[in-house]
């Protein structure tokens, strides 16, 4: 185990990731924070990173000072510090992460009850996988599917996991969902109409729950990872469904991603078994195809819109294109003028949008090769019907969003 202390700057989780891909554990702390972990953690060595070195004064361990070292010469320091200088052995593995984290689980928890609100993302699917290895039946996953996924999304996670020893909930809120969205366009409406349903429908599962002894989430590392000198949280935390509401009475929460780096977790996801489309899925917002359904909602339109995107996907997946952060469609609600077999149409446009990105903060819209896009488009208007027309987004952002809504 090593610690980091980050002095603060553009990059300060590379350092991290450049450890644990040599497979040594490491964990990252602010520099006022660090004595208080050092002393906690009893790490083998230090590495110091960042731009703004402040004074400190530090245990006599070993110590990579790499403020102000270039992210591309860190590599080859960091493994002659840890290897040739320290003969620190690589042996942080996610097997092996895997294996302690279940026993971890298996020891706290014991004989009690754990409750988790799976999305169907890949953070809280992996803890899914994760804590039912541990404690079979003694955890029910809750998942709302609330009519907003993508094709056969709500399918896939429930094969996933019905089958996998803990009581699997599925509740099919499409119904509901739509009959309170129905009429509503503007897109803060939406989103909030959203939100306050799920938090509707948790309110009253916990109801007939009442009280569990713990409530599992999927937070990962860098949703906590505190960095820099003014300590200020390096990455917005996002409004997601982990956390249950009020009336749920519980001792306490378990959160045993809450190390990992994304990537890290789509590895443990792997390692625990999960289907590739699980573990490989991109980010999906909360309020799901509700904010890429220009206008109001409509089972009809979403349907629409799940068979565009599912064949826009499936295509780049296929063409494996690099760099690609983000990609989806989006149902616009402009309508137009078209012919099919000599007859006039008057149908959707289809949006096409794909990004690169580091960190979703900003992102650059990706250059599809031409006749990549014109096959794809063809495809979709050959295979869906009611969409006459297609468009590929071409703004970065700034000054667009990822979401169009
Ligand atoms: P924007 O559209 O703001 O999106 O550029 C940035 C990233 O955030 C995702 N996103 C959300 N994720 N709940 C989420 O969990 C949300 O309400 C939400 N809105 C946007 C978006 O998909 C992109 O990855």
């Amino acid at each position: 185990m090593i610690t980091i202390i980050d002095f603060g700057g553009q990059n300060n989780h590379l350092t991290a990731r450049i450890v644990r891909d040599l497979h040594v554990f490491c964990e990252v702390t602010n520099d006022k924070k660090a004595l208080e972990h050092i002393k906690q953690k009893q790490p083998q060595a230090i590495i110091l990173t960042g731009s703004k070195r402040q004074p400190i004064e530090l245990p006599s361990l070993p110590i990579l000072d790499l403020t102000g070292v270039e992210e591309s010469q860190q590599k080859d320091l960091i493994s002659s510090f840890l290897f040739d200088q320290n003969s620190i052995p690589a042996d942080w593995t996610m097997e092996n992460y895997a294996k302690s984290a279940i026993e971890d689980i298996k020891q706290r928890v014991q004989d009690k009850k754990v409750l988790l609100a799976l999305s169907g993302g890949v953070d809280s699917s992996v803890v899914a996988a994760l804590i039912s290895k541990a404690i079979g039946p003694n955890l029910t996953c809750i998942f709302v599917d609330h009519g907003l996924m993508r094709k056969n999304e709500g399918l896939e996670v429930e094969e996933a996991f019905k089958d996998s020893g803990m009581n699997f909930i599925k509740i099919d809120a499409e119904t509901r969902f739509l009959n309170r969205l129905k009429g509503i366009t503007d897109p803060e409406q939406k989103r909030k109409t959203i939100g306050e349903e799920f938090i509707r429908v948790f309110e009253e599962i916990g109801r007939e729950i009442k009280s569990v002894d713990f409530l599992a989430q999927g937070t990962i590392y860098p949703d906590i990872i505190e960095s820099g000198t003014d300590g200020q949280l390096a990455v917005k935390s996002h409004h997601n469904v982990g956390g249950l509401p009020d009336v749920i009475d519980f001792e306490g929460l378990i959160e045993p991603l809450d190390i990992l780096f994304k990537d890290e977790v789509r590895e443990l996801g792997k390692v625990l078994g999960l289907p590739n489309y699980l573990v490989n899925r991109q980010p999906f917002p909360g309020p799901g195809l509700g904010i890429r359904c220009i206008g109001e909602l409509t089972k009809e339109r979403l349907d629409i819109l799940r068979d565009a995107d599912k064949i826009f996907r499936s295509e780049l997946e296929k063409a494996q294109l690099p760099n690609l952060g983000q990609y989806f469609a989006v149902l616009t609600d402009i309508r137009s003028v078209g012919v099919t077999n000599n007859q006039r149409t008057y149908d959707y446009t289809l949006a096409l949008r794909a990004v690169s990105t580091k960190d979703f903060m900003q992102a650059k819209w990706v250059q599809i090769p031409y006749d990549l896009l014109d096959q794809i488009s063809q495809k979709i208007v050959n295979e869906v019907p009611h969409i006459n027309r297609i468009v590929y987004d071409i703004t970065s952002k700034p000054p667009a969003t990822i979401e169009w809504e």
